[in-house]
Formats: C-alpha cells, sequence, structure tokens
C-alpha cells in the first residue's frame, strides 16, 4: 500500500508492507539513485534488521555502510547526534549521498536532524520499526533530539524522500513498545478519525496480540491522518499543532519523570486522558467524550497517571514547554472524536490540565 504526503514541492510516499525487508531495496531505487547509502541503526534493531535492510539494498544496486547508535531515549542527546554527524561525513558523505534511519522514534529523530545538517542536508530516509515510529515520528518531517530543559527543544523540519514500514518488523517489538504505539493512535483518531478511534475501542486487544490486519489499518488510518495534516501545514504555522494533543501534558510527563523513564506513547496516553478531561471541563467536548478516551486508554492497559512524579515537578516541566509562545499556550481543544480545533489559551491553564491526571 502507498499513501502520499503531498508537500508542495516535497512529496514522498509512505510505503506499508505486510513483510519484512525484502522490498526496500527497490522502493529506495524508486526515489533515489543507487550508490553509496548509509544505514543508521541501534544496538537492539541492528542484530534484528540491518541484514536484511542491507541485503536488499546491495541487490538494488545501492553500496550500503553502517552505523550503529546506543539505544533509548537517554542517548537521543546533542552529544550522540554530534558523534553520529563526525561519522557519516567520516564516511565520505556526499551531498546525494542517502542516510536510512531503521529503527524506532529515537532513531528516525536523531538520524533524520543529522541528516539535515551533515552537508547542510543530504538524502533522508525513514524506515520505521516501531508501531510509534510507523504511526507517527516517520511522517511528516520533525527530526531533532532533546535538550536538557526539555523534549525535542532541538532540531529542524526535514521531509525524508520515503517512508518505509515493514509490519513484520513489529513481531519482535516488545509488547510494552508497541502498546506505547497504541497511544498515537488512539490520538489520530480522537483527531479525525472516528472509525480508528472505534477500532482501538473494538479490537484494541488484537492489535496487542499483534494482529497483522487490525495493526495493518492502524497504521494506515494513522498515516492518513497524518499525511493529510502535515501537508497542509509542514511547518507548524496553525494546523499541524492538533497533532500535539496530549502533548502539552505527555510532555511534561516525560520531563518531570526523566527522559526514558517512560515510554512516549504512554505519555501521551495519559496526556490526553488529561487534556480531554480539562477540555470537558471548559465545556467544549461533553463529559461522555473525556469518559469515552479514558475508557480506551484504560482498555489497551495503559495507565491514567504517572506513578513517583511530583506534581510541582510536572508544572515545572510544562513550563519549558517550546509550544509557549508569548505566555500563550497553542492548544488543541476535543470538540468530539474525530473533531478538534486550536485555540490560544494562558499558562495558566496548564496546572489546571495537569489536575485531570489525579
Ligand atoms: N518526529 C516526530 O514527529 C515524533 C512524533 C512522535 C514521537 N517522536 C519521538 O519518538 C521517540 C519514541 O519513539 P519509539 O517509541 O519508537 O521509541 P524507540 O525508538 O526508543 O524504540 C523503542 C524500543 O524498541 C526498540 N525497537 C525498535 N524497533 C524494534 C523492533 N522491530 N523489534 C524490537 N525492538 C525494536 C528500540 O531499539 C527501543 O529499544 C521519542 O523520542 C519521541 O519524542 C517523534
Amino acid at each position: 500500500m502507498l499513501i502520499p504526503v503531498e508537500i508542495e514541492g516535497r512529496a514522498y510516499p509512505i510505503h506499508i508492507v505486510d513483510e519484512g525487508l525484502v522490498g526496500l531495496g527497490p522502493a529506495v531505487a524508486d526515489q533515489l539513485r543507487p550508490g553509496p547509502i548509509v544505514v543508521v541503526s541501534n544496538t537492539v534493531v541492528a542484530p534484528l534488521y540491518l541484514d536484511q535492510a542491507t541485503a536488499s539494498l546491495s541487490a538494488a544496486g545501492f553500496h550500503p555502510s553502517t552505523v550503529v547508535l546506543p539505544d533509548g531515549e537517554v542517548h537521543k542527546t546533542l552529544g550522540t547526534w554530534a558523534g553520529l554527524v563526525e561519522e557519516l561525513i567520516g564516511l565520505g558523505l556526499r551531498r546525494n549521498t542517502p542516510v536510512l534511519a531503521l529503527g524506532g522514534g529515537v532513531t528516525g529523530d536523531m538520524v533524520g536532524f543529522a541528516a539535515a545538517c551533515a552537508l547542510r542536508g543530504v538524502p533522508f530516509v525513514q524506515v520505521p520499526t516501531t508501531l510509534l515510529a510507523m504511526v507517527d515520528s516517520a511522517v511528516g518531517g520533525k527530526t531533532g533530539v532533546n535538550s536538557t530543559r526539555g523534549k525535542n527543544l532541538v532540531g529542524a523540519f526535514y521531509q525524508p524522500r520515503l517512508v518505509y514500514a515493514a509490519m513484520e518488523t513489529l513481531q519482535t517489538l516488545d509488547q510494552a513498545e508497541l502498546r506505547s504505539g497504541l497511544g498515537e493512535v488512539i490520538k489520530h483518531g480522537v483527531l479525525r478519525d472516528p472509525a480508528l478511534f472505534e477500532l482501538c475501542v473494538s479490537a484494541g486487544a488484537r492489535a496487542l496480540a499483534r494482529d497483522g490486519a487490525v495493526l495493518g489499518e492502524m497504521v494506515e488510518r494513522s498515516c492518513r491522518v497524518k499525511a493529510e495534516i502535515v501537508a497542509a501545514d509542514e511547518r507548524e504555522q496553525g494546523l499541524r499543532a492538533v497533532l500535539n494533543l496530549g502533548h502539552t501534558v505527555g510532555h511534561a510527563i516525560e520531563t518531570a519523570a526523566g527522559h526514558g523513564r517512560l515510554r512516549h506513547g504512554e505519555c501521551v496516553a495519559m496526556g490526553l486522558v488529561a487534556e480531554t478531561a480539562w477540555c470537558a471541563e471548559r465545556g467544549s467536548c461533553a463529559p461522555e467524550v473525556a469518559e469515552q478516551v479514558r475508557q480506551a486508554v484504560r482498555a489497551l492497559g495503559m495507565d491514567l497517571r504517572p506513578e513517583g512524579v511530583a506534581r510541582d515537578a510536572l508544572v515545572h516541566a510544562a513550563g519549558y514547554d517550546k509550544k509557549l509562545s508569548r505566555a500563550m499556550l497553542q492548544t488543541a481543544v476535543v470538540e468530539r472524536i474525530g473533531a478538534v480545533h486550536l485555540e490560544s489559551v494562558g499558562l495558566e491553564e496548564i496546572p489546571r490540565m495537569l489536575s485531570h491526571l489525579s
């Protein structure tokens, strides 16, 4: 299946295939001329998929070099990124040498930012291997790393030349990581796709049991939602900010807990519950909508609040969120499942949102 991301002047396809990485090389060759390519993965994904990826690329005429990064959100830092850029340049990178990210959102974000900066930009390919990366982070061109002051505070908008989601790679994913990805799937349902939200409720258990048909439909529907939004507003001048639903609270939880302690999608799911409850409190949606979201998150076995994270730490962490500008917060407000709008609200709303975590 092919889903186009129709960004003006930089359109690219998302391939969603049932199998593993056998078709990767031909898909990349459709977009980029065969020649040298650098495949960047991490210490967990490389032993599982690096050989498959390089074999397919080689068979399609590419000459792959490889780089293996340390695994985990704690390594999504300027330090790791700088080391990667140096390594890419040391490999003899040219302006037309593609760099391919093979892994989850951490790998994709960091490698994308390196591809954006090395030689002022080389072609970039996303090969997401987590559910979260397939449904969200690999699509839309947000790349970057964390600052000590908050999540993703250093980065660039840099679109990939293609995204290749090989569904079979999800079979080796840790159960907790799979669940984390479902947090962003629910978000896409709440934003624009009531049928996707309903699928999360009715078939969440099958998704967690790795039913390929259910996961495939979730990835496809999520990618369509995200592709449509980023095509309309690539650089988050307006509409794209709705994708941050759940993230004001979610990022605060991630930062307050310490990067890497809680999974991104789990934090977003807690954020979705709290922010939708805040919307209901303000009267923008019915209380039943907030309850539906809470039930959907709960049914997937996700926590509704972060254990052992102090409220003060959350408020402090939310204060450093990059979405804040001129003492206002641009936030997504839920009207009903499948319909949200953006509003600028005062910063005093942040503690109110956070109060719905308890
Ligand atoms: N750029 C964006 O638009 C965007 C959107 C959402 C999230 N993000 C970022 O994405 C990151 C989270 O991504 P994530 O949840 O994919 O985390 P992750 O990249 O850390 O992956 C989770 C774990 O699964 C492992 N893994 C990956 N694929 C595997 C596979 N197929 N089999 C076995 N293990 C595998 C990874 O090595 C890691 O240990 C966060 O840093 C978040 O900020 C970015």
